[in-house]
């Protein structure tokens, strides 16, 4: 049977095994899957260059464990309810048997557009149920996915298609998100003019059935690529080290990276985490409102829960539309159980208004999570009472897209939880702070930088196609550690408050951004000589970007410009990385070796400027004072 954890104290017996034999502890975890052949070695680690692998020798395939093993016994149940953004268009209901026969026939497919074991197929699709079916018709073949996120700009589509070689595109006509329909077909369209050489064949869902242009030879239908293709399609057999998917995120430096995760270890610890954390109960209704493009929708809409034979709903649309009131409409209709969003939605749905809650009911609420970014009191509160009406636990779970799952959280009704607290590790977690010289502070009641020092069963293995980034991003900054790049607090209770990134990472509304993609992203606008990114703290999205940008001529008209610039950065990379604030400066804060003191254009975008520090040290000391009264005018 599988481990759930149901109180403290086996919570605490269950950890410190997990720390005294992580290798016994995890292979019977993993004991519960269907293997085609059983691993030969249950870890073998090291930080150092990396190498990281978990269940050496073990042969599977992680469709099978999330559906073919559930037939039997559940394919009459529910696996996915999908909830459209149009609230009076009727949910769809697939079951276990449904989805299997679904992913089977779309897998038969790509087979027929040649699609191989180890091949890489770019997804760029809208929350559609088809969404689903083409990662898991991916993982059904070998072939890996690599999901974008469709808010996603053509330049980026393009960059991470030729970064992972794709030879294959999967999209969707169009998006319909609130009261916007947005052409996602013809973005595909402009990245593959970009220089996608690899990508042989596009593959279109109709989603809205709105007019869209195919190509003649590379586009095809996906109601065309399924026809005549058998509902049953026998599992690639991956070895448990075989990558499964590649997801792109930010870093403090560079282009986005790809993360990558494998068939065997991403299995087994989604599965313990997704069933402890949320303590899922045969039967449930679960929901987390993340977008598949997100490591959080890879991990806790599809992969977890359907390994846990659970159903789990995916929503099309958006928190605000037709109004605030949705959430509560979505949970009370279906009855969900356990509902797991980000701060960022909790924020603009108090900021909308209590009119929008008050005098609900939504009794069949048991669990709540929250997951992308630090969560502030007053929302934790809010989400409590007016949500859970507190009598609902509230998992604040912290982890990272390089992660693959909950590393720090509460297991629901198991561990105590306090406002704003991701509290204790889960088991095989060995979380500890380090100092700026690597050194490990002990002891409680302490803040440093979170690292790890134990490998977990879904870890990052590489970051595709460069495994030296992946050493020099993560293993380089602290030996024998992972570093996480968040700065966190253990209190006097061992528990662990997340604080946020303290490297060059902005969280915007739980979304990564780094401050490098975005000032590349404005260096393109004519004009801009410079620019210069920060966060600053934001009502609804926890961090807003403030660009600080030095221009070439004196402008005519700023207003103008500054369109320019969010246009730019909108074309570059995305809607969610438009700065919030510009600035136009005639010069950045330099030391004399010609780094921006970012430190001091933090604080002058959070509006402190009592104690800059010293100054004086500056090549340009005298655009502080420009800078600080230009930031009142912003
Ligand atoms: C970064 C990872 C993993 C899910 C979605 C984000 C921040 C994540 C929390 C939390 C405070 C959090 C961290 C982390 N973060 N969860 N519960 N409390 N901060 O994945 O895009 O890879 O971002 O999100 O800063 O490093 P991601």
């Amino acid at each position: 049977m599988s481990l759930q954890i149901k109180t403290l104290d086996e919570y605490r017996q269950v950890y410190t095994r997990s720390v005294a034999d992580p290798e016994g502890f995890w292979a019977e975890q993993a004991a519960e899957f269907q293997w085609k052949k059983p691993w030969k070695q249950v870890l073998k680690w090291n930080f150092r260059e990396p190498r990281i692998k978990w269940f050496l020798g073990g042969k599977l395939n992680i469709t099978e464990n999330c559906l073919d093993r559930h037939l039997e016994k559940r394919g009459k149940q529910v696996a996915l309810i999908w909830e459209p953004n149009d609230p009076s268009k009727k949910a769809r209901k697939i079951t276990y048997k449904q989805l299997y026969a679904q992913v089977c026939q779309f897998a038969n497919a790509l087979k027929a557009q040649g699609v191989k074991k180890g091949d890489r197929v770019c997804i760029y699709m809208p929350m559609t149920p088809e969404l689903s079916v083409a990662l898991l018709a991916c993982a059904r073949i070998g072939a890996i996915h690599s999901v974008v996120f469709a808010g996603f700009s053509a330049v980026s589509l393009a960059d991470r298609i030729k970064d992972a070689h794709a030879t294959v595109v999967l999209t969707s006509d169009y998006n319909a998100r609130g009261a916007k329909n947005i052409p996602v077909k013809t973005v595909v369209d402009e990245a593959l003019g970009l220089g996608c050489d690899t990508v042989k064949t596009v593959i279109v869902h109709q989603n809205t059935g709105d007019p869209v242009k195919m190509m003649e030879g590379r586009d095809i239908w996906w109601h065309d690529a399924i026809k005549g293709k058998r509902k049953s399609c026998k599992a690639t057999t991956m070895d448990s080290e075989d990558m499964l998917f590649i997801l792109y995120t930010s870093g403090s430096t560079g282009k986005p990276k790809g993360v990558v995760h494998t068939h065997g270890g991403y299995m087994v610890y989604t599965d313990f985490t997704f069933r402890n954390v949320f303590q899922y109960q045969e039967g449930d209704v679960y929901w987390c409102t993340a977008d598949i493009g997100w490591i959080t929708g890879h991990s806790y809409i599809l992969y977890g829960p359907l390994l846990a034979g659970a159903t789990t709903m995916m929503f099309e649309g958006v928190p605000t539309y037709p109004d605030a009131g949705r959430f509560w409409d979505v949970i009370q209709r279906h009855k969900v159980n356990i509902f797991y969003t980000a701060p960022t939605a909790i924020r603009a749905l108090m900021a909308a208004g209590d009119q929008w809650i008050n005098n609900r009911r939504m009794p069949s609420l048991r669990v709540l999570g929250t997951v992308g970014e630090p969560i502030n009191e007053e929302a934790w509160h809010w989400y409590n009472e007016k949500v859970g009406k507190k009598r609902c636990p509230i998992v604040d779970t912290w982890w990272q897209t390089e992660t693959g799952g909950i590393l720090i959280s509460p297991i629901a009704d198991v561990t105590p939880t306090k406002p704003c607290f991701a509290t204790l590790p889960l088991p095989g977690v060995q979380p500890c702070l380090v100092d700026a010289s690597g050194k490990e502070i002990t002891g409680n009641d302490v803040e440093g930088m979170l690292c790890i020092k134990f490998p977990w069963p879904s870890i990052l293995r590489t970051t595709y196609g460069d495994h030296e980034r992946c050493r020099t991003n993560y293993f380089a900054a602290f030996k024998n550690l992972y570093f996480t790049g968040d700065g966190a607090r253990r209190d006097a209770d061992g528990y662990y408050r997340i604080i946020g990134r303290v490297d060059d990472v902005i969280n915007v509304s739980g979304h990564r951004i780094g401050t490098a993609e975005v000032e590349d992203a404005i260096n393109k606008t004519p004009g801009v000589v410079e620019s210069a990114v920060v966060g600053f703290p934001h009502d609804i999205k926890g961090q807003g970007i403030y660009a600080y940008v030095i221009v070439n001529d004196r402008l005519e008209d700023a207003a103008a410009f500054r369109q320019k610039v969010v246009d730019t950065v909108t074309k570059q990379i995305g809607p969610i990385a438009k700065p919030d604030k510009i600035q136009i400066v005639s010069g950045l804060p330099k030391t004399r070796s010609g780094k921006i003191m970012r430190r001091i254009l933090r604080k002058v975008a959070e509006g402190d400027t009592s104690n800059l520090g010293d100054i004086s040290t500056l090549l340009n000391p005298e655009v502080v004072e420009e800078i600080k009264v230009g930031a009142s005018r912003v």
